[in-house]
């Protein structure tokens, strides 16, 4: 596959399902469909997918402030992002100015571009992408990388003005991801419409992300998916026995298919994850589908 384009470095993002999940639309005709990515992130399935026109929509929904502006800007606002990221410097100085904007969790009157510039700005200079973490190279600097080492504007902006001419063919939607999609029942009945639900990790999710979920979440997402009509869909998890337990007493149809992304291996093992899907899934590893 050509190289990834996508502006964020974000903690979990998927991008070893890009071209399995292709082949499960193209195995179900779902090529061309509307693609849902309700817990977006760096929304790297979707984002591919779409550059590679195998989807013809992207509708995302995230419920973290930050990265919802950060989208809406990449999006809407492509031009000021860029010259806010053109134009500031990426040291400690800015890292303590933009802390008041990781206090917040729900929009006021501060403006959408001030958001998604600390967005950005969190994602690309904090340990391993994530918004609460401390800056590369610690408060004080004193490790050989510095806090901009991740950080190549050139680049990052070339991606978001690439991005930015998809304008037209994405959605971005700030909320709780399930409430947002029990609004979207008339589009499924409409379109052809498949989901991609990567929620928060069971186990790690508090300590990665802004927003994670408690017990009563992930069991209402699995009651969700059970109950929703005239809609596909597919969700990965990381392997934690809470959530098999989850899906696994509901027949063969949902059954928890464990992956292993590092050793494709489909013998289960510590450390794998698991998809679960109304629709059968294809071998993992692929077998006979060309990589994208
Ligand atoms: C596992 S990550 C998704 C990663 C994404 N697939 C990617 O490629 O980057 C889960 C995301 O869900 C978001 N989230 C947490 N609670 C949510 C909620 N109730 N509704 C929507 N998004 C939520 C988190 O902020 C996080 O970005």
């Amino acid at each position: 596959m050509p190289e990834t384009i996508n502006p964020l470095r974000y903690p979990g993002a998927k991008r070893s399902l890009v071209s399995y999940i292709n082949a499960l639309l193209e195995a179900n005709n779902l090529l061309g469909c509307t693609f849902y990515e309700p817990y977006a992130g760096s929304a790297t399935v979707g984002l591919e997918l779409l550059q590679h026109d195998c989807i013809r929509n992207l509708v995302l929904c995230e419920k973290d402030i930050l990265l919802y502006a950060f989208w809406h800007c990449v999006f809407y606002d492509t031009e000021a992002l860029c010259n806010l990221i053109e134009d500031t410097p990426i040291t400690i100085d800015t890292w303590l100015q933009q802390l008041p904007y990781r206090e917040m969790t729900e929009l006021d009157q501060t403006p959408l571009i001030e958001l998604a510039f600390a967005g950005l700005f969190f994602n690309r200079t904090n340990f391993s992408g994530i918004l609460n973490a401390n800056p590369i190279g610690g408060i004080n600097q004193t490790s050989r990388y510095g806090i901009d080492c991740r950080f190549n504007k050139a680049k990052i902006i070339a991606i978001i003005n690439q991005l930015s001419a998809y304008r037209n063919r994405v959605d971005i939607n700030l909320g709780d991801a399930l409430q947002f999609m029990r609004t979207q029942n008339t589009r499924f009945l409409r379109e052809n419409c498949f989901a991609y639900f990567d929620p928060p990790y069971y186990v790690k999710g508090p300590k990665i992300y802004r927003h994670f979920y408690t017990n009563r979440d992930h069991i209402a997402l699995s009651q969700y998916v059970r109950s929703v009509r005239y809609l596909d869909w597919i969700i990965s998890y990381d392997d934690a026995p809470f959530i098999c337990g989850l899906y696994s007493n509901s027949g063969a149809r949902y059954r928890p298919f464990f992956v292993d992304y590092t050793c494709a291996s489909r013998v289960r093992t510590q450390g794998q994850e698991l998809l679960i899907s109304n629709l059968p899934l294809p071998p993992f590893p692929l077998e006979n589908v060309a990589q994208m």
